[in-house]
């Protein structure tokens, strides 16, 4: 083994202790109310998309954000889809998403019938970097009645997003600057980061709609579970609207006004949310503590570096993430292998999307950063119960 390696696993070792067999990179926790509360909600036998917990998760969601409307739904993605439908995406657009981030960023553009469009990260949030993409823009045409438009494939640009990647908040100051010079809507994918703040406002309430993921390996989980964020009224409820079948409300008639989806998030899932929700700020403390752990350790280990929360902002630290100060495909699944081996659960960051076979038509801007990152960054166990094992 070489040294790298070798003072990689010892870190991980204090960090983490010894596995015992493995540790996982992400596990939900539930050591609060959830066999309580998923027990009533059976007990009320109302266990699909209407019922207390559903409204009450949703009260939760939108006062912990600060975001005056949440509706829940069946997951990020369905969250993300309807978000871009209701800011104004369609068939033959185009929408400017991060290279960097999870496929389902891309695939909620798609389902939209539209194309997605990648974007350069920055180095220090691996969010969307706004001055390369206010760079590149300048080469696209702006006009008053079709908006911006993509020279070189005569398509309309309809929105951007924002991804707070693992739990990073993009620099939304700068980004809000750019998305208001071309009469961009801004559309945040906000999956990854419940719980953190850019300028004290939580992510996923700076653009018109935000997005939000309970899948099992998020801060909090419902199983599977979405949610969109607005403060405009009208918009919340076209979303809840356009994810309960278009059917219009009637005691007994089913009359319904749209092609429309079967989204809501069901009350059973629910129920579970809310009990994670009266976790979420120990959650977070104890992810904090751990990511200040990993932090500390790796000061001390030469050629990797611990990828902290940027300028301006407060991380929920999801995945604690290391960056190789030497980008490098060869040493990454190196130091992938022996800490995997060992049992420590370690992944790397995604493939760039515009690299998979469905996407590899799609427009991209000059990726330098996205293209480092993706052979530099490596996601280590982050569950809020390895804070305890933090010695
Ligand atoms: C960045 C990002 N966007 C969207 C999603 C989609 O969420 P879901 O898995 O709940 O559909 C996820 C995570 O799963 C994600 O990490």
């Amino acid at each position: 083994m070489d040294k790298i390696e070798q003072d990689f696993l010892q870190a991980l070792k204090t960090v983490l202790g010894q596995p015992n067999p493995f540790v996982p990179l992400h596990e939900p926790e539930f050591m609060g109310n959830e066999w309580e509360r998923v027990k009533d909600c059976l007990d009320s036998t109302f266990v699909s998309s209407v019922g207390k917990y559903v409204d009450r998760f949703e009260v939760m969601l939108a006062e912990y954000t600060g975001a005056k409307y949440a509706v829940a739904v069946v997951n990020g993605t369905a969250a993300l889809h309807i978000a871009l439908l209701l800011a104004g995406v369609r068939t033959g657009d185009e929408v400017l998403i991060p290279a960097l981030s999870f496929v389902a960023t891309a695939n909620a553009v798609s389902h939209c019938g539209a194309i997605p469009h990648f974007i350069e990260s920055q180095f220090e949030t691996l969010g969307i970097d706004p001055h390369a993409l206010n760079d590149y823009l300048k080469h696209c045409s702006l006009s008053s009645s079709e908006g911006l438009t993509n020279r070189l494939t005569g398509r309309r640009i309809a929105a951007v997003i924002p991804m707070h990647t693992y739990g990073h908040p993009v620099d939304m100051s700068s980004l809000l600057e750019v998305a208001n010079r071309y009469h961009l809507p801004v559309v945040e994918d906000a999956a990854e980061s419940l719980g953190s703040c850019y300028r004290g406002q939580h992510t996923g309430t700076f653009g018109q709609l935000g997005t939000l993921s309970f899948n099992g390996n998020k801060v909090i989980t419902t199983g599977g579970g979405g949610a969109i964020l607005t403060n405009d009224a009208k918009l919340a409820q076209q979303a809840k609207h356009l994810t309960t079948t278009a059917k219009q409300p009637h005691r007994w008639e089913f009359f319904h006004d749209a092609v429309a989806w079967n989204y809501r998030l069901p009350n059973l899932n629910a129920a579970l949310g809310c009990a994670q929700m009266e976790q979420l700020p120990s959650l977070l403390n104890r992810k904090r503590l751990l990511a200040q752990k990993y932090q500390e350790v790796f000061q001390d280990v030469e050629g990797v570096g611990f990828v902290v929360e940027p300028a301006n902002s407060q991380s929920n630290y999801w995945l604690n993430t290391l960056r190789l100060e030497e980008p490098s495909l060869l040493v990454r699944d190196r130091l992938l292998t022996v800490a995997n081996d060992a049992g420590y659960q370690c992944r790397p960051t995604w493939t760039l999307l515009h690299k998979l076979p469905m996407y590899a038509d799609c427009p991209h801007a000059p990726l330098p950063v996205a293209e480092q990152l993706e052979v530099s960054l490596i996601n280590v166990p982050s569950s809020a119960k390895l804070a305890g094992a933090a010695r």
